[in-house]
């Protein structure tokens, strides 16, 4: 039967796609927990504890769905599904370090259950194990990967350092996006292309969209951060007010003018170590233009996505794709 809506809080209206995606999905999780399984308890333990936290799945849904442009049922698509989603989650594993975040998908973050070095090391552990799926993909997957890789941890560093000298801070912050958060999700897009032998039509179509989906989806992120509450992200809001990581919201909030918010832009000009400091800032975003501001660039970036499309054949993956950006929009208002 079909559910209304399915992972992702995406409806897949054609009920065989529905079900292929749900079968694939469900071989994915299989790959998923074997991987975090280890034969050192402790090490068992920390790697299985995010990949049980949930999480939406949303970069193998993605391999899976680019997989119907070729052959979805081909040997590489669930290995390279798993792929992702491993290495996305080894980078969560270090992002909470960097980020001192508390909470990750509704429970806490392993660097606040156990310590920053535990889990440092399981994130690590975790690309280990991504690695090892990958190396019976064939060099192709792994050096497509390893790039992926390059382009993720630059992100993170430039993230760090901040613009460079003469850079406009928001031109440097979409350029960290793209390689923090585009370069993995066009990389989803594209294994499922690849490996399913897609068309070298569709192969770069896909590539491209997951760019400027992944985007739309890590601006989707940022209005969360300010907008939802833990319930709703399974994570802390404010925690990037609380690091001082700059976020598309408090940028536009920097640049605005009006002297009403002159107290809003004291606050945002480092991080914010008090509570009521943070609940005060989150209060002002949640009604300031800044967010509407963010919300519209959602739009047009999803917008953009939604048009790549184009050039693909007419199947019902296309409309699963085009459901995605709606659902990417949607998730900000
Ligand atoms: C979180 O990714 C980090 C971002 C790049 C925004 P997700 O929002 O996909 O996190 P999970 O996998 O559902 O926990
Ligand atoms: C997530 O980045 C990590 C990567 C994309 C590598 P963020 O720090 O922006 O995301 P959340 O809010 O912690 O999920
Ligand atoms: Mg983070
Ligand atoms: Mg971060």
């Amino acid at each position: 039967m079909q559910l209304e809506t399915g992972p992702f809080g995406l409806a897949v209206r054609d009920p065989a796609l529905d079900q292929r995606i749900r079968k694939g999905l469900a071989e994915v999780e299989e790959v998923l927990r074997a991987s975090a399984r280890s034969d050192h308890p402790f090490i068992d333990e920390t790697a299985s504890h995010l990949v049980n936290a949930g999480g939406k799945r949303f970069r193998p849904l993605l391999t899976l769905v680019a997989a119907q442009f070729g052959d979805p049922a081909a040997p590489g698509v669930v290995p390279a599904a798993a792929v992702v989603e491993l290495t996305h989650l080894a980078t969560l594993y270090h992002d909470d370090v960097m980020d001192e975040a508390p909470v990750r998908r509704g429970a806490p973050s392993a660097n606040a259950r156990w310590d920053n070095s535990v889990a440092i090391l399981t994130g690590d552990f975790l690309f280990a194990r991504a690695s090892q799926i990958l190396a019976d993909l064939g060099p192709e997957a792994v050096r497509l990967q390893a790039k992926t890789f390059e382009r993720l941890v630059t992100g993170q560093i430039n993230e760090c350092i901040g613009p460079k000298d003469g850079q406009a801070a928001i031109d440097h912050y979409l350029s960290v996006l793209g390689d923090k958060t585009g370069s993995l999700i066009a990389t989803s897009a594209r294994f499922g292309a690849l490996l399913s032998g897609a068309s070298d039509q569709a192969v770069e179509v896909l590539t491209r969209f997951g760019e400027v989906f992944g985007m739309a989806f890590q601006l989707s992120d940022d209005v969360l951060d300010i907008a939802s509450d833990r319930e709703q992200s399974g994570k802390t809001p404010g925690t990037d007010l609380r690091e001082g990581v700059p976020t598309l919201p408090t940028l536009y909030a920097l640049e605005s003018t009006d002297p009403e918010s002159a107290r809003l832009r004291q606050l945002l000009s480092g991080p914010i170590a008090e509570d009521e400091l943070v609940d005060e800032v989150i209060a002002a975003l949640r009604v300031h233009p800044a967010l509407t501001q963010a919300r519209e660039t959602v739009t047009r970036y999803a917008a953009e996505a939604r048009d790549l499309l184009a050039p693909l054949p007419d199947i019902a993956a296309k409309d699963t794709l085009l459901a995605l950006c709606d659902v990417v929009t949607s998730r900000t208002v």
